[in-house]
């Protein structure tokens, strides 16, 4: 499963390349806006980071000016990836998109038939918003089965992405789901690594090793 940073914040980005644990970015203006940066500032920097797969959300809402932001966004480089929200004007915006060879995210689907239509007009992904869904009480986690099952039917490529992460145990349940991408916010990335049966460990190791006075062996 590949691991995207769900970030606006250039050295969050950076770190998580450097630890080589992330394949992608996804990002929108609300996360530069909470970053306290311009969305323009933000993916300016973040564009030269990472080598490919860095989704980057349109801001027209009807199909005409969707392609015409897309395509301009598409020049910014070859590791973009256009973002668009599962409207009607966005189903139309995305059939011109992917005809010309360029990728699309569809992103704020909340159903198995957004996914099926999606997919259906070529999405390279598909962004289903899995924590929004169990904030309403709702088991986020079906819609990734039901997608994946809709999807290997019929022998769809469209990548299934979990969004809208919020724990580790999302990143596990996204996993054994057999979803595509995850996409994380920074802390729960951080989060991934670390278990205090680790630290324990390590520590009775280092411990043990000094206490009984052995010489290291190299
Ligand atoms: O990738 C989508 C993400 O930014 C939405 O997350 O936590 O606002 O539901 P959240």
């Amino acid at each position: 499963m590949q691991l995207y940073i769900d970030s606006a914040v250039p050295q969050e980005v950076e770190k998580m390349m450097a630890l080589g644990i992330i394949d992608g970015v996804t990002t929108n203006p609300s996360l530069a806006a909470k970053a306290g940066m311009t969305y323009k500032e933000a993916v300016a920097k973040i564009l030269k980071i990472v080598p490919d797969n860095i989704s980057l959300e349109v801001l027209s809402t009807d199909a005409p000016g969707m392609i015409r932001e897309g395509r301009a966004l598409t020049k910014m480089g070859k590791n973009v990836v256009i973002k668009l929200p599962t409207t009607e004007e966005g189903l139309k915006a995305l059939k011109v998109l992917t005809k010309t060879g360029i990728r699309v995210n569809m992103t704020l689907v909340f159903s198995a038939n957004q996914a099926l239509l999606v997919a259906k007009l070529g999405a390279y992904i598909v962004s289903p918003f899995i924590g929004r869904l169990d904030d309403i009480g709702q088991t986020g986690i079906d819609l990734i089965d039901e997608i994946r099952q809709i999807y290997d039917n019929y022998g769809f490529k469209t990548k299934i992405l979990f969004a809208s992460v919020r724990s580790p145990l999302h990143v596990k349940q996204a996993a054994l789901a057999s979803a595509d991408i995850a996409t994380c916010p920074y802390d729960v990335l951080e989060k991934l690594v670390k278990h205090p049966l680790t630290d324990i460990g390590l520590k009775k190791f280092l411990d043990d090793f000094k206490e009984s006075g052995q010489k290291p062996l190299v």
